[in-house]
Parts: C-alpha cells; sequence; structure tokens
C-alpha cells in the first residue's frame, strides 16, 4: 500500500511558520508509522527531523501526533491509513524544536518535582527490599508508564492550566505513593493535595484514552485523591 504521510514541518529562527510536507511511501500494513518515517529519511529526505530508539515501545521517544492523536509513532500500524493523507505532528503543547521533534525539558522538570524515586531510609537488608506479589500489583499498571508525555500532550486541563503537573507526573506519583517500599507516603500526599497537583485534574479522560501503556490514567489520579481524603481529610484531594 501507498501511505502518505502530511508532515509538519518547522525550523525556529529560520522558518517564518510551520508548513507541512506530503511524502508518499510505499508501506505493508503491519508496518508502523516510525518505518514509514525512517524510510522517508533515509530515500526521500534527510533533513527531516523526529525521534525514536527502542522501536519497540519502550523508550517512550517516538511520540507524536497521528491524524489528531497524541501517541507512539513505533505502535501505530499503516493499516487503517491507507487511501487518504495521514497527518503527523509534533506534540501538542511544546515547544517545537525541529519538525517532530519538541522540547520536553518542561515535562521533565515535573516529573522531576514529585520525586520519581525510592524513598526509604532504613538500611538495606543485605540483598533487596523485598515486596510481596500484592502488594507490586498495586504499582504494576503504573510502573508501565514509559515517560513519552502523550498524555500531558492530550489532556484540555494540562492546555488550559499551565501550573497543572500534569497526568504522567502523577501517575508516577502513584507509584511511590502505593510503594510499600517508600516510607514518604504521607509526605508524597501532602505535596499532591496541594493546588495544580491532583485535584487539577477534572476527568476529561483524555489521558486514558491516548496512553500507549493502557494505563487508567484518569482512574490511577482518582485513586490519589482519595488516598490523600483518606489520610489528610476530606476536600484536601477534590473529589474523587
Ligand atoms: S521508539 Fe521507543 S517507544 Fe517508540
Amino acid at each position: 500500500m501507498d501511505l502518505i504521510l502530511k508532515v509538519f514541518r518547522f525550523r525556529p529562527g529560520r522558518d517564518l511558520e510551520p508548513t507541512y510536507q506530503r511524502y508518499i511511501v510505499a508501506a505493508e500494513p503491519q508496518e508502523r508509522i516510525l518505518d514509514a518515517l525512517r524510510r522517508i529519511q533515509a530515500d526521500q529526505d534527510d533533513t527531516l527531523s523526529f525521534r525514536s530508539s527502542c522501536a519497540h515501545g519502550v523508550c517512550g521517544s517516538c511520540a507524536v501526533r497521528i491524524d489528531g492523536h497524541c501517541g507512539l509513532a513505533c505502535q501505530t500500524l499503516a493499516r487503517g491509513f491507507e487511501g487518504r493523507d495521514v497527518t503527523i505532528e509534533p506534540l501538542p503543547g511544546f515547544k517545537v524544536l525541529k519538525d517532530l521533534m519538541v522540547d520536553l525539558t518542561p515535562f521533565f522538570d515535573r516529573v522531576a518535582l514529585i520525586r520519581p524515586f525510592l524513598v526509604n531510609r532504613t538500611p538495606p537488608p543485605e540483598k533487596e527490599r523485598l515486596q510481596t506479589p500484592a502488594d507490586q500489583g498495586k504499582i504494576d499498571e503504573a510502573i508501565r508508564c514509559i515517560l513519552c508525555a502523550s498524555c500531558v500532550a492530550a489532556c484540555p486541563v494540562t492546555h488550559g492550566n499551565p501550573r497543572y503537573i500534569g497526568p504522567a507526573p502523577l501517575v508516577q506519583a502513584f507509584r511511590r505513593v502505593f510503594d510499600s517500599r517508600d516510607e514518604e507516603m504521607l509526605a508524597r500526599l501532602k505535596q499532591l493535595a496541594e493546588p495544580d497537583m491532583a485535584e487539577a485534574c477534572t476527568n476529561r479522560f483524555e489521558c486514558t484514552r491516548v496512553c500507549p501503556k493502557e494505563i487508567k490514567v484518569t482512574k490511577t489520579i482518582n485513586t490519589l485523591k482519595r488516598e490523600i481524603a483518606k489520610h489528610l481529610g476530606e476536600g484536601k484531594g477534590g473529589r474523587a
């Protein structure tokens, strides 16, 4: 099949405004959008810029907006797009560095705010800090987050409130709040009860719809709100 990609092109500082460039690429239905982008770069236009690494939905670097939906280029099949233009754009809400590459620094700064690591000051046992399968089950889904930023880019709350911490950082927070080995649960919940944190989510569900790892992001945020209310009192975490 022929895949017709209409790709966002922009070089800040050199181009006055973005344009869309049309490429026609031969692709098998089971090939991914990333395969087509790589083929364009290799055979047609080596000035096209986009990020990718693992090509298997693990690193999160290839997130773009495909036909209006934020997601991974390496997880989106060519099948279903035959016979029409498919628009490929950078993740919305981020500064474009070039073409499909955006500056994710503000995103990772927000992830860093929630301290995305285990805090445990108890001297470790000889081998490792153990966890029961049941305890691990509580965070299994959140662990799947690959920090691709698709949820943040798709979230209407994020676009309306630039101070909102955003869905992916909240998923990262969930993972630590419910990790039986972490000793900072209360401090974490207090941080999450602050304005523009968990309570700022208004249940728009776009994060859940676009998550390439099928994490129920909105449910995760609502669970955090309930946990805040349980430990810090009603009204601290908004309505769940
Ligand atoms: S290239 Fe790694 S997730 Fe797509």
